[in-house]
């Protein structure tokens, strides 16, 4: 790669949240970046955000967890953009509920999403890397795989996750591709507004709640994650492989 050649990254889920601060840091850092999510209007702001700052940004509107979508919205990023050699598996939904009341359609949702989602999503992307030479891969997982009451979905797909991640390392690492999973803790966004809604709790005392429980006093912030995730995508992080780095203000076993 020239050094005037821009890399294109792909962020899923990037209409907002920690998706959203991602693919805004990605952009500041030089990137030309493909915004992923369910509806293709809703990736608008985060579109605007970039290219008022003068980066270079695409909203594609696709389900991460259907095959033909994935490889439709691929195609529309390499002729948009070009080829994507960074890719950031960060869609993701909440479908909580205690094991003996979760529904079957509510564990396949959580699963397809952020398990199937990423497969297909990795799939679609890693030939572009494999040509580069390059490539970064980002996913998400979550304090959750250690476990977490009324979240055995969820918490099977962010310990699948880290399992994908590991393998792609191995596979992959001698294209020059790396892969490495953030897994942040509390973090203030939609999907943790939604949870307070759920458990009937206004979200400032559910934070203030949480605060209390994590070691540097605060809960995360989406540019929290966005931080990391920049580092793993970084240029220089070549040798940082098949790592799963807890982001939640402190220490987690
Ligand atoms: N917020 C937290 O505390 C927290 C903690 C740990 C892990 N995470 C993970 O971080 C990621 C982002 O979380 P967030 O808090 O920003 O959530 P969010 O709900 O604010 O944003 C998630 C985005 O993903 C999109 N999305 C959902 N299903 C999709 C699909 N099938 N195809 C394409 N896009 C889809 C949504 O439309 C939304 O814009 C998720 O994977 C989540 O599990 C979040």
């Amino acid at each position: 790669m020239s050094t005037t050649e821009q890399r294109v990254a792909v962020v899923t889920g990037g209409a907002r949240g920690i998706g959203a601060a991602t693919a805004v840091r990605l952009a500041a850092e030089g990137r030309a970046v493909a915004v992923i999510d369910l509806d293709e209007a809703a990736c608008k702001d985060t579109v605007e955000k970039i290219t008022a700052a003068g980066g270079k940004a695409i909203a594609v509107g696709a389900d991460v967890s259907d095959e033909a979508q994935v490889e439709a919205a691929v195609a529309r990023v390499v002729a948009e953009l070009g080829a994507p050699t960074i890719l950031v598996n960060n869609a993701g939904v909440l479908r909580d509920n205690l094991l003996f009341k979760m529904s079957v359609s509510d564990w396949d949702t959580v699963l397809n999403v952020h398990l199937r989602g990423s497969f297909l999503m990795t799939k679609a992307v890693q030939k572009h890397m494999v040509d580069a030479g390059f490539g970064r891969v980002v996913n998400l997982s979550s304090s959750s795989a250690l476990g977490n009451r009324g979240q055995a979905n969820y918490s099977a797909a962010k310990a699948g996750l880290q399992g994908f991640t590991k393998t792609l390392a191995i596979e992959l690492g001698k294209f020059g591709i790396t892969a490495n999973a953030v897994a942040p803790g509390f973090i203030a966004t939609d999907m943790t507004a939604a949870t307070a809604a759920r458990v009937g709790m206004g979200f400032e005392e559910f934070k203030a709640a949480a605060a209390t429980q994590i070691p540097v006093a605060r809960v995360g912030e989406p540019d929290d994650i966005a931080n990391a995730i920049a580092f793993f995508t970084g240029e220089a992080a070549g040798f940082v492989s098949g790592q799963v780095l807890y982001v939640a203000g402190g220490p987690l076993d």
